[in-house]
């Protein structure tokens, strides 16, 4: 299967801060790629460079074949994006909010609503069409989200932290929709910090420290470098990250955290 999506020396600085440090990877066509990592890892700013929302220091990346740099405006066309932050409008219905993005994706008046429909319904959210999204469960969010991310079928799916916040039984339904989204051949690149999920859920996984890939590779192969092929992926990302929290990095990260918490508590 060939490459839907390559990072070659990626790098990204703010200032003198380098948040992603010249990582390469690569993603083939109908994977599901697993980005995991610490709090401040880069995983958040992997993501916006691929989806063209901030540019890269140094370093390329492409989507389909096209520069996520040069030819952003094609890439864009190509992906979708559900952000770590809230992204729907709670003053909206579900349909509501699926109509604002039918209409920035540019899909045909004439077409809306059958493709509004079938996307309530893959997500499993047709009998939640027409309430308004404040009152939907934090699970039910997500799904809306990703439902406005993938109307206009995108290539690519970028995901960062679809769980977050949310009870078990809600992540495991929101994983189940993933999976079925996977399977119908959207490729995806997913952020998670549930390790038990990105073995399951992951072709291929790769775990960022500091700006660093520390290792890269399916769930069995990176069991394998650590030399126990009966490891949990969390012992493998114990291996890889260590005890890498320090005052340091708590203090740079507190806005994010506390946004986060922020969504988890809104969702929740
Ligand atoms: N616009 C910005 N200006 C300055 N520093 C930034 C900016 N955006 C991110 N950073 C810093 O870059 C580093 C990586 O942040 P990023 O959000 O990519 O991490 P993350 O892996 O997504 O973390 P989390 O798991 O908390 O979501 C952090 O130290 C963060 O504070
Ligand atoms: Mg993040």
């Amino acid at each position: 299967m060939s490459n839907i999506l390559e990072v070659k020396n990626l790098t990204k600085k703010f200032k003198d801060f380098t948040a992603v440090n010249s990582i390469s990877f690569s993603i083939k066509k109908g994977e599901i790629f697993g980005l995991v990592g610490p709090n401040g890892a880069g995983k958040t700013t992997t993501i916006k460079i691929l989806s063209t929302l901030l540019p890269p220091t140094s370093g390329e990346a492409s989507i389909g074949g096209f520069n996520v740099s040069k030819d952003a405006p094609k890439v864009r066309r190509l992906i979708g994006y559900v952000p770590q932050l809230l992204s729907a409008d709670g003053s909206l219905t579900g349909y509501e909010n699926l109509l604002v993005f039918a209409k920035l994706y540019d899909i045909p008046a004439s077409e809306r609503e059958k493709r509004i429909k079938d996307s309530l319904h893959f997500m499993g959210l047709s009998d939640s069409a027409d309430k308004m999204v404040r009152q939907y469960s934090g699970g039910m969010i997500r799904r809306l989200e990703i439902a406005q991310a993938v109307l206009h079928h995108p290539l690519i799916l970028f995901l960062d932290e679809p769980t977050v916040g949310l009870d078990p039984l809600a992540r495991e339904g929101v994983w189940d929709y993933v999976k079925q989204l996977s399977d119908s051949g959207t490729t995806i690149l997913l952020t998670t910090h549930y390790m038990e999920e990105a073995d399951a859920m992951c072709n291929n996984v790769a775990i960022l420290n500091r700006g660093n890939i520390a290792a890269i590779g399916s769930p069995a192969e990176l069991k394998k470098t650590i030399g126990n092929e009966s490891a949990s992926l969390n012992e493998v990302y114990e291996f890889y990250v260590g005890n890498s929290i320090d005052s340091e990095k708590i203090g740079g990260n507190f806005k994010d955290v506390s946004r986060t918490r922020r969504t988890a508590h809104r969702l929740g």
